[in-house]
């Protein structure tokens, strides 16, 4: 038996540690050495809403422009596709990662509302992707739109993505939800197989000079880890049938072990492999043995879920004792 086995969306993985989507799951040869250090799986970039779009509306306009001036103008884009580019290289690196790797890999969709581009996510699983991976990252800054209008919005696409594929499909979230225990159930109740928390919102900062907004994009640090953690431990019981990964903040095999511990079915690493390199895996797989034999823990489906708040009754009031406990604990 293998005892970091792991299972997730219905996946058997031989470990729980998968690779995040960052430029080094962009490339065929890092993800061979992702592979050859022992991930579960891995994600590839996200293929962005705007990018099907942008695709799609250049090609109609091409197309309208040729057929005001050429009678045989449809002749001139007989085999054009909408979504050359970016979808064609997504779908490439897809078929190519899906050939040549032996553990799952996942696509990844990054968008905010329902529309035609949706039934993109098809062509990726047509190329290979064992799942999608719904990266919905959006910064809502119309006053106009409530909570529920926003909600709605999401629930909308989650739903719209469930019924294009027919792979599980995760979805990744941000923490910034008035309610977010509701809000994860209700995209389970979409039809989300799995959760990956959290999306990380990345902060521009200004230039003085220029007056420019630079893009700022800063890799994690391990003090992130426990916002995804604390998630992980309180939704655990809640949907004891959706797969949870964590992303945010995992370094080091410890790491992992308290994400699994949480309830985590996964961990994801993004920032750590960027800074250290794909064999880096190899090093928090060691990590994580070495602390499990420590504490005797035989695999991990046994340590799975062994602090997540399968007991605690009353949660808010939980998490205000650990508040009033954490001020006071200053010295
Ligand atoms: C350079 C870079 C590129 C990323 N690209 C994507 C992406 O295309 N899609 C996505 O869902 N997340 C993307 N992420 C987020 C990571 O997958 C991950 O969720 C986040 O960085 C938190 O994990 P970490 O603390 O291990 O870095 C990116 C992160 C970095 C640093």
């Amino acid at each position: 038996m293998n005892p970091l086995a792991s299972t997730y969306l219905g996946m058997e993985l031989r470990s729980p540690i998968v690779a995040s989507p960052s430029p080094i799951t962009g490339r065929i040869e890092s993800l061979l050495r992702l592979e050859e250090a022992g991930v579960g799986a891995v994600v590839l970039p996200s293929l962005f809403e705007e990018e099907l779009e942008s695709e799609a509306t250049t090609f109609h306009e091409r197309r309208e422009l040729g057929a005001g001036v050429f009678s045989e103008a449809t002749d001139f884009f007989p085999d054009v596709e909408l979504g050359h580019l970016g979808l064609e290289r997504h779908i490439a690196l897809v078929h190519e990662a899906s050939e040549r790797l032996s553990v799952p890999v996942i696509a990844s969709v990054n968008g905010r509302s329902a529309g035609g581009w949706v039934r993109y996510a098809q062509d990726l699983v047509h190329a290979g992707a064992r799942a999608i991976e719904l990266n919905m990252y959006d910064v809502a800054v119309d006053p106009d739109h409530s909570s529920r209008h926003v909600e709605r919005a999401y629930l909308d696409l989650v739903l719209a993505v469930r019924t294009a594929v027919d792979v599980p499909v995760a979805v990744k979230l941000s923490p910034f939800f008035t309610s977010f225990a509701h809000f994860a159930v209700d995209v389970a109740r979409a039809g989300a197989d799995g959760l990956v928390l959290f999306n990380r919102f990345y902060q521009p900062d200004l230039d003085l000079e220029t007056l420019d907004v630079l893009p700022r994009i800063e890799l994690s640090h391990t003090g992130e880890l426990r916002l995804p953690l604390r998630w992980i431990a309180i939704l655990r019981p809640r949907l004891p049938r959706t797969s949870l990964a964590l992303t945010s903040g995992v370094a080091s095999g410890t790491d992992v072990a308290k994400g699994l511990l949480a309830g985590a079915d996964v961990v994801m690493t993004a920032s750590e492999v960027l800074r250290e390199g794909p064999y880096r895996v190899a090093g928090m797989l060691g990590e994580l043995t070495e602390w499990m034999q420590a504490h005797d823990y035989e695999s991990v489906d046994q340590l799975r879920g062994s602090v997540a708040q399968h007991n605690v009754k009353d949660p808010g009031a939980f998490e205000r004792a650990q508040y009033q406990r954490v001020l006071s604990s200053w010295h």
